[in-house]
């Protein structure tokens, strides 16, 4: 309950901060500083990942999770290399960035990493996070995600050891832990990563730099407290948001993310 209630005096309930629509302030670099010192500060955050919306609709699927409560936009880039599947680029984050003021955070799933870094900088992303096996060298790879400006992730496969943190921790900004393996929405949550995230969140905690843990894959309103309770903080969301939208609601999420923050309050 603490949680929740240091969540929403930092203001990351506060929709008005998220407004969408066509009369909204352009996104500035300022808004963009306020709103991640904002997400370092908080306590939980619901990142809906977008995999699972409309894509026919997706403008709209935006606004509606953002005005629903959730905190961050999770943006699952694939290749048809990396991983079995592609999805979206560049293209659809510079076409979304006007629509929202909330957080963009790219997971890319791509192998080479580099050669698309500026592309998702310069389309507005603010957090870029990267598979350690997809790039030939991780610490550049962080390096260039900072010097254009957003913050930086690694991603853990559900096999890929912890080890890949050793000698970067403190240069990153967020750890994502994946609970299934990349590729697709609607998969089983892997309970390993419970194990996985109790460890990082520990190496986090012996540090002084505030550094985000996000869980992806499987996560639903039946298990993200077991899931917090695990060390967690951040949680990517697809299915379990994008198929639980009802007409009902004002903003057809607002159940569903009502019903994961009330878990988060039992942590
Ligand atoms: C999987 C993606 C996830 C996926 C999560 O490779 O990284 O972000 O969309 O979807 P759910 O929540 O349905 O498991
Ligand atoms: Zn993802």
């Amino acid at each position: 309950m603490q949680n929740l209630l240091l969540h929403e005096k930092s203001g990351m309930n506060d929709s008005s901060r998220y407004k969408v629509n066509s009369v909204r302030e352009p996104f500035t670099v300022k808004m963009a500083f306020l709103i991640l010192r904002n997400l370092f500060m908080a306590n939980y955050h619901i990142a809906p990942s977008i995999l699972s919306a409309n894509f026919a609709k997706l403008g709209e699927e935006i606004a509606n999770v953002i005005d629903s409560g959730a905190d961050i936009i999770h943006f699952d880039v694939m290749d048809n290399h990396y991983v079995p599947n592609l999805t979206i680029g560049p293209l659809v984050c510079e076409a979304i960035r006007p629509l929202t003021n909330a957080i963009i955070d790219v997971h890319l799933m791509v192998e080479p990493v580099d050669r698309i870094v500026p592309d998702f900088a310069k389309a507005g992303a603010n957090i870029i996070s990267f598979h350690p096996e997809a790039s030939r060298h991780i610490d550049r790879t962080i390096g260039l995600i900072k010097e254009q400006g957003c913050k930086a992730g690694l991603v853990f496969n559900p096999a890929t050891p912890l080890y890949y943190l050793d000698h970067v921790l403190d240069k990153l900004d967020l750890v994502l832990i994946m609970s299934v393996n990349p590729g697709f929405g609607g998969q089983k949550f892997i309970l390993e990563a419970l194990n996985k995230l109790k460890a990082v969140r520990k190496r986090i905690d012996a540090g002084s730099k505030k550094i985000l843990l996000e869980v992806d894959g499987g996560v639903k309103v039946d298990n993200i407290a077991e899931i917090a309770r695990s060390g967690a903080d951040t949680f990517v969301a697809g299915s379990a948001i994008y198929s639980a939208g009802r007409d009902s609601d004002p903003h057809r999420y607002d159940t569903v993310v009502a019903a994961l923050r009330a878990e988060l309050a039992k942590v």
